[in-house]
């Protein structure tokens, strides 16, 4: 039945849609069930006591100023101390390149808004993330997905791709979610070249950069970048908005992330968040900077990795034990997540409802393809669950994908 609301609601409702990965979170909150589905941090590894004592400090030492509205730029110590950590990564830029944001799920939406027309095409990887969809659908984009690999996007067929005359590439090179996978270097080389031809630019999310547990850091897009157009004062002027949080380094309760863009456009996302929020919870922000202040989030970083790597492998080596032959899945170096991949004509959110009955949920990877396909793909997160329940809920799901493969009419593995 039709409610008075109905027509009075905005075109670009029609378009906003909530998040499979939150319907499904919903379901999956019965405690008996082990959920691979959200894209959660450990909790044991939330620095809760850091957190108590830099509240006292920052309430005892700076008491008003935390509690007062603040710059929409974001708290400048924050943001230089965000600029000096690039730094050990080369990238020349100062707290002018630097925007705080509420999550980047923020930075997300104010991109979408600063950006995109309706009917505008952006440049997605096939599968991406759905966060970013989900804000940018609203603003009426269309997608033109480029195909990945277990190197990420397959920039040989990006310039196919940039003919269209897209507003940007959006592109997750490190650990991508959902599927685990990570840029090559010579890959991210040719990316910067190919968007400075075509004169397209790059959105670079990059939550998990610093999670990795095997193999070299490679250099970020945003750095490529930078080098591509040689020095420039100190400034980044260049071709790239990268977005990093501390969601994953901290914890996401905290919503606090950042941008790092060219100062015209920080200024223009400045004018965007004004609108929205006005500025990022100061008391967030100066209780986040106490406590990272003095290098903690380097030893940090340390007990993330070992905790999450342990769980990654307890994750492989269960499926590599018990899954059957016929599902394939990446191996990924770092982050939170890894991708299934069944065989062709099995439909993975069938093989969920099955899979909740018997207690054990992921999220379908269909969602994930803005522009179709995928049927037969999973995510599975495994940064949550403790290693025994990996182990215990691998195990049900290795059961549930047997049981329907030999319903299909496959031999199982
Ligand atoms: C690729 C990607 N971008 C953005 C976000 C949003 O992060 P935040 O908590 O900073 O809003 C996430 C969260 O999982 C993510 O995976």
């Amino acid at each position: 039945m039709q409610t008075p609301w109905e027509y009075r609601y905005a075109h670009r409702t029609k378009t906003m849609g909530s998040s499979v990965i939150r319907e499904l979170l919903k379901l999956t909150e019965q405690p008996d069930i082990i959920s691979f589905g959200g894209g959660l941090p450990a909790p044991e590894v939330f620095p809760v006591e850091e957190f108590q004592e830099a509240c006292n400090t920052v309430l005892r030492e700076q008491g008003a100023q935390a509690l007062q509205y603040s710059t929409t730029e974001g708290y400048l110590p924050l943001r230089e101390m965000i600029a000096r950590h690039n730094a050990r990564y080369s990238v020349e830029i100062n707290a002018d390149n630097i925007l705080i944001t509420s999550g980047s799920q923020q930075a997300l939406d104010f991109i979408g808004r600063l950006f995109i027309n309706r009917g505008d095409y952006i440049v997605v990887e096939s599968p991406t993330y759905l966060g970013a969809l989900q804000a940018w659908n609203a603003y009426g984009a269309q997608y033109v997905s480029v195909p990945s690999d277990e190197h990420g996007m397959v920039v040989d067929e990006l310039e196919k791709a940039l003919r269209v005359g897209p507003k940007f590439i959006y592109v997750l090179p490190n650990f991508q979610n959902p599927s685990g996978t990570t840029l090559s270097l010579e890959r991210r080389e040719k990316l910067v070249e190919l968007a400075d031809k075509y004169g397209v630019p790059i959105v670079e999310d990059d939550p998990y950069g610093q999670l990795r547990y095997e193999g070299e850091h490679l250099p970020s897009v945003v750095y490529l970048d930078s080098k591509f157009r040689g020095p420039n004062g100190g400034h980044y002027s260049g071709n790239v908005i990268y977005l990093s949080t501390f969601s994953k380094l901290l914890a996401p309760g905290l919503r606090l992330a950042w941008v790092v863009a060219p100062p015209e456009v920080i200024r223009k996302l400045v004018m965007a968040k004004q609108a929205a929020d006005l500025h990022t919870a100061t008391f967030n922000q100066i209780v986040a900077y106490e406590v990272a202040k003095n290098g903690f989030l380097d030893e940090h970083v340390k007990l993330i990795r070992k905790t999450y790597k342990e769980r990654r492998d307890v994750m492989l080596e269960t499926m590599e034990e018990l899954f059957p032959s016929e599902v394939h899945w990446t191996r990924p170096e770092g982050g939170m997540f890894l991708w299934g991949v069944l065989p062709q004509g099995m439909d993975a959110a069938d093989v969920l409802k099955i899979a909740i009955e018997r207690k054990v949920a992921f999220v379908p990877g269909a969602a994930f393809h803005p522009t179709g396909g995928g049927d037969n793909t999973m995510r599975l997160n495994f940064s949550f669950c403790n290693p025994e329940t990996i182990r215990e809920g691998v195990t049900r799901l290795g059961y549930v994908l047997k049981e329907q493969l030999h319903q299909n009419g496959s031999k199982p593995g």
